[in-house]
């Protein structure tokens, strides 16, 4: 695409003839009848290629207006009339520049023009209104570029929350398969026990088997019955040896509690991310919170111990998924807060008066000096390495929160810990529109 060019004063500049000082008053007004000067406010009074002022319509209209003005004054000389500073803008001027210098300069109401010069030269004169045209189509120009340099700021800004999302769903992804892989590890090991019990077992059965069929064969002699009932005791001694008829039932006991912690897992992360259900709903924070737990097990568990004070809670109308998302970006920053092992408590109630729940997620860890507590929800604000922290985890929290009509506040103190307290109102009615996600559920709902 071609570029724009920008509009310069000389584009503007009128080649106006001058007139000289000593032009009588009443041939000057003549030359306002004419059509070349008939957008012109005034005339530009020149002696030897300089400037000396203008002269305006106004001011030779004042003076015909006295009595026998025309008469009087009409044959002396322009420059006793002629303003003598007059606006005079440089031809290499910056448009811009210049139109604020005119702005702040004429004189209301505009009577006059402006000259345009040379190094002091006159090339012409400008017309005020095609400066202040001239600005206002800069002005919207500025504005049409802005509002392309917003929204590919604002794509930019969809895309890194995009990728920041997958990241975490990344994380939380290789936290629960770490989770899930610990309780197969043992039911693995247990069906392959439960495998070779029933391998022993199985020739136990056979060995007895053989010996009902001889019992009940007429032919049978001694020997063979004596034979396979040797056969059967040692098969049956040989497993009653082995402590498998003891070990069978808790084996299968153990085995159906992985199975159990697997498929709870299973059921964590599906209301984790509330794939299978509506995108809002009413919702029950405390099982929010235990599924944050649940998600963000992996990382928690070696940090600190989760104290859980539940009050009895009111549905939320939510998008869960999100507000999941926001108490395990929490959850995760208490236990990276904490050095060594320390204690996470989270405690919820009711605020009936005002139809809010409040949470508060505290910790013990290594609290926040007021310079990083002031920035904590900035996009991209973090104290980790590089590459441990996007610093975006609370900025997005904050967006979600705000979203929700909710609040989020921080108490932090260095050395002692941090406390994070957020109300959500229980029904979201009122601002559906401010939030794509509610407005998107509210649009369905009518
Ligand atoms: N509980 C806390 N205790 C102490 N500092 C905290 C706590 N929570 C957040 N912070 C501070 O706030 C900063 C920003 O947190 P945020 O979750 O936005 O980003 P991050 O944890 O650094 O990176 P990310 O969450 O993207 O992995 C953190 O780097 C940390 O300095
Ligand atoms: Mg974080």
């Amino acid at each position: 695409m071609a570029a724009v060019r920008k509009t310069r004063i000389s584009d503007l500049t009128m080649r106006v003839h001058p007139i000289p000082p000593g032009m009588r008053v009443a041939d000057v007004a003549d030359l306002f009848l004419a059509d070349a000067c008939r957008d012109l406010l005034c005339l530009p009074v020149v002696q030897d290629g300089r400037p000396l002022g203008v002269i305006s319509r106004y001011a030779i209209m004042r003076i015909f207006l006295r009595q026998y003005g025309r008469e009087i004054f009409g044959q002396r000389p322009i420059e006793r009339f002629m303003n003598s500073a007059p606006l005079m803008v440089d031809i290499d001027a910056d448009v811009e520049a210049a139109s604020a210098w005119v702005r702040q300069h004429m004189v209301l109401p505009v009577t006059e023009d402006f000259i345009i010069v040379e190094q002091g030269h006159y090339r012409g004169m400008g017309m005020v209104t095609s400066l202040l045209e001239l600005m206002e189509h800069h002005v919207a120009l500025r504005g049409r570029a802005l509002a392309r340099a917003n929204a590919s700021l604002k794509a930019s800004q969809a895309h890194l929350v995009q990728s920041e999302k997958m990241a975490s769903l990344g994380q939380m992804v290789a936290g629960v398969a770490h989770e899930i892989n610990t309780p197969l590890g043992y039911v693995r090991s247990n069906v392959e026990l439960a495998r070779d019990f029933v391998s022993q077992t199985s020739s136990a059965l056979v060995a007895s088997r053989n010996l009902i069929h001889c019992l009940l064969d007429e032919r049978a002699s001694d020997e063979e019955i004596s034979g396979h009932l040797m056969t059967a005791a040692e098969e049956t001694e040989s497993v009653s040896q082995s402590g498998i008829l003891e070990e069978v039932s808790p084996l299968f006991d153990d085995t159906l509690h992985g199975l159990e912690q697997i498929s709870d897992l299973v059921v964590n992360l599906r209301n984790f991310s509330r794939l299978d259900r509506a995108r809002v709903d009413h919702v029950n924070l405390n099982e929010s919170l235990d599924s944050a737990l649940t998600i963000g097990r992996n990382l928690i568990k070696h940090k600190a111990e989760v104290i859980c004070d539940y009050g009895d809670l009111p549905s939320v109308e939510c998008a869960a998924s999100q507000i999941n998302q926001v108490f395990l970006n929490i959850l995760t920053n208490a236990a990276q807060a904490i050095a060594d092992y320390g204690r996470i408590t989270v405690r919820t109630r009711a605020l009936a008066d005002t139809d809010q729940v409040e949470v508060r997620i505290r910790d013990n860890g290594c609290g926040m000096p007021e310079a990083v507590r002031a920035r904590i929800f900035d996009p991209f604000f973090t104290t980790k390495p590089v590459g441990q922290g996007t610093g975006l985890g609370l900025s997005i929290s904050y967006q979600i929160i705000e979203q929700h009509r909710g609040s989020i506040d921080v108490v932090s103190t260095p050395g002692e810990g941090t406390e994070f307290v957020l109300c959500l109102p229980c029904r979201q009615t009122a601002s559906a529109a401010q939030n794509p996600v509610l407005a998107e559920a509210a649009g369905s709902e009518a």
